[in-house]
Parts: structure tokens; sequence; C-alpha cells
């Protein structure tokens, strides 16, 4: 049985566009599009360099037969400057130029450095990014912002750079890892959260086998939301912070156990339920719907709650420590209702205050 049709896609390419400041691009969405023929075709009318990493390179190198490929090893430790300056060595010695472009083949990884070189090379170059990891086709290939990491932090060097397309293929999914699947899907929940209770409630219905047939149209609709938002406030000056609900949280939890403990999306899922929590103890939401995220969140198989509650107070005064940093007043991004959220604003003992209000053993 042919994949196309066993999984009931049918062949219907989507398109949305980005109407951002700086740049007007589409994103195509389908299933089991993009081959080596296409990849050919790009490589004729320009010089391309494929930048990808070795897991993907080892599951789809035929694809790439006869391109100019860098390959990466996998994970964050490559968003460095290190490798990025290996790769602008590469392309200088394959005579890339101005018009000329590189092709992000992978998850946010290589999508956020393939995209700070090709910013930076010559002053900008060409830029598609080919997401193949679902965080990356929902959230990292979509709005521009590309970033490498510093010893002092991460995407500490980076700029806004919108790519020229983004080309969703959905059959990339069929090999992506269980848990990469389920960190994407913390951030899919993040949407249907901050911005759509349709999404939401849709996700809360799905069942394990409507995934592959659903999913398509969900990555259709998180990109229709954050190119919406990115077209608002492509600098993140504004609006566009509220694609960080659940990500103060998120970040504390994840540099507490020195990123080996939660991956991102896991830790953005303990964050989004603990400022789910939030909403309940102030009556912005009913018990059920508190009931609704959390069943949602065990069906991704996402955590809501650190494995050792101990360690709650050390995380949250981390989390504490950061915004009291900057200023006596700051404002975090909360839940008004299932699918919006407002701005609210603290001082360091409100905030305190608040986050005691939760019962945070009764979250496990
Ligand atoms: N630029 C942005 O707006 C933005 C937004 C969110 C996250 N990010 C960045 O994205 C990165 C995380 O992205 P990620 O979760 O995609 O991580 P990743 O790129 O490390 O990919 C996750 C893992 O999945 C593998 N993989 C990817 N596609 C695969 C496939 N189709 N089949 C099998 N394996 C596959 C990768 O090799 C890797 O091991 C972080 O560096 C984060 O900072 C950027
Ligand atoms: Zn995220």
């Amino acid at each position: 049985v042919n994949d196309k049709t066993s999984n009931g896609h049918k062949n219907d390419a989507q398109t949305l566009y980005v109407a951002a400041p700086s740049k007007c691009y589409p994103i195509n969405i389908n299933y089991g599009w993009i081959d080596h023929a296409f990849l050919k075709a790009l490589a004729h009318e320009r010089h391309v360099v494929v930048i990808t990493d070795e897991n993907v390179y080892a599951l789809y190198a035929e694809i790439l037969k006869g391109l100019d490929v860098y390959v990466i090893k996998p994970g964050e430790a490559s968003k460095c400057l290190r490798v990025y300056g290996e790769i602008q060595a590469y392309l200088i010695e394959k005579n890339l130029t101005r018009t000329d472009t590189i092709v992000a083949l992978g998850g946010g990884v290589v999508g956020d450095l393939a995209g700070y070189v090709a910013a930076t090379y010559m002053r900008g170059i060409g830029f598609i990014q080919i997401p193949t990891s679902l965080l990356a086709m929902v959230d990292s290939s979509v709005g521009g912002k590309v970033a490498i990491n510093h010893g002092a932090g991460k995407n500490i060097i980076g700029t806004f750079y919108q790519p020229d397309a983004v080309y969703i293929d959905t059959a990339f999914l069929n090999t992506l890892p269980e848990k990469e699947r389920s960190c994407g899907m913390a951030e899919v929940i993040k949407y249907g959260l901050i911005s759509d209770s349709a999404l939401f409630e849709q996700l809360n219905h799905m069942v394990a086998l409507d995934w592959q047939q659903q999913i398509k149209a969900i990555i259709y609709r998180c990109c229709e939301i954050k190119a919406e938002i990115v077209s608002k406030d492509e600098e993140d000056k504004g609006i566009r912070q509220i694609l960080n609900f659940g990500h103060t949280i998120g970040h504390a939890v994840e540099s507490y156990y020195h990123y080996s403990g939660y991956a991102h999306g896991e830790g953005v899922a303990i964050g989004m339920y603990m400022k789910t929590c939030m909403a309940y103890a102030s009556k912005k939401i009913s018990k059920q719907e508190l009931e609704t995220v959390r069943q949602v969140l065990e069906k991704f198989n996402l955590p809501r709650q650190v494995r050792n509650t101990n360690d709650l107070p050390s995380i949250l005064k981390e989390v504490i420590h950061d915004k009291k940093a900057e200023g006596k007043c700051f404002k975090l991004i909360e839940l008004k209702r299932i699918g919006e959220t407002e701005m609210v604003s603290y001082t360091y003992e409100s905030l305190l205050q608040r986050l005691g209000e939760i019962n945070h053993k009764e979250m496990v």
C-alpha cells in the first residue's frame, strides 16, 4: 500500500503567507511532496547548499544525492560559533554568492543555525526552511528568529531574518522519535491555550489513531496563528511575546536540571500547567477546564509537574529572580480563559503570594 494513501492523506497542498514588514513569504504544506526531484529543481535555479544534521541525513540521504550538503552533529551544542564558522568556510569554498540559497533541512537547531548563517553570509543570502521536526514545523521555521548560542546563554547571538519560503512536508514526521513528537505537541497545545479554543478542543477530542490524519490541518492552523502574530509584531516588541506563554517557568525548569532533566517541550508543558493552575486559583477558568488541560497534556505524554516537587521552590525562586532583575514591576502572560491570554503586572511580592495560592501537591 502506498504510504500516501494508507494514512488517508489527500494530496491537497495548502498555502498561507506570512506578511511580515520585512518580507512576505509563503508556507506550503502537504504530505509526501519533498523528494529528490523537488530539491534538484530548487538547486537548478541557483546554487544551493543544504544544511542538515546527522540524524536527518542518515534517514534522507537519498533525496540529497548530488547536492552540496553540510551535515552537523545533532543537538543544541551545534548552535555555536565554532560550527557557524565552519559552515561559513564551507560556503566560501563553494563560492556561494549573494544570489544563492541556503536550505535548512532539519529541526529547530538546524533552522536557527542555518538561518543565522544565511543572514550574515555576505550580509544575507537566500534562505529556505524545510522543517523536519514537529516543533520546527509549527514554531521555529516560521517568523525569522535565527540565532546561535554563547557560553553565557541560549540564542544570545542572533537576528531577525525571514526565510524566502517555508516548505512543510508532514511525511517527515513518520520518522520523528516519539519524544520529539510530544515536545512539538507542547507548542501546539500552547497555540490552543493562547489563541484558539477550537484548536484546543480538537486536541482534547483527538484519539491516537487520528493523529496522522489531523496533523496537517493542525500544523496549518498553528502556522496561521504564528503568521498573524509575526506580521503584527515581527521584532518581538509586543504581542509576539504571548508565544512565550509557559516559557519563563519552562526555561527555569530546563536550566535548573542543566538541560538534561527535561526537554524544552516538557519544560513548557510544566510551565503552561502551572499557569493554568494559577488561572484556576484566581477563578478565571473552571475546575473542569483545568482538568481538560491536564488530560490533554497527559494524552501527548507531557509532564505537568517536575518529578521531585521538593525542587519547586528553588525553581520558582529562579523565575522570580530573573524577573526581579528587570525592575520593580514586571508583566507575565497569563490565561484569561482557554484560548485567550492577558498581561498581568506583578511586583516581586505579589507574584510570591500568587504562586503560594496554587496547591503544588494537587497539581501532580
Ligand atoms: N527560531 C525560533 O523561533 C525558535 C522557536 C522555537 C525553538 N527554537 C529552537 O529550536 C531548537 C529545537 O528544535 P527541535 O525541537 O526541532 O530540535 P532539534 O533540531 O534538535 O531536533 C530534535 C531531534 O529530532 C531529530 N529529527 C529532526 N527531524 C527528524 C525526522 N524527520 N526524523 C527523525 N529525526 C528527526 C534531530 O536530529 C534531533 O535529534 C532549539 O535550539 C530552540 O532554541 C527556535
Ligand atoms: Zn518553545
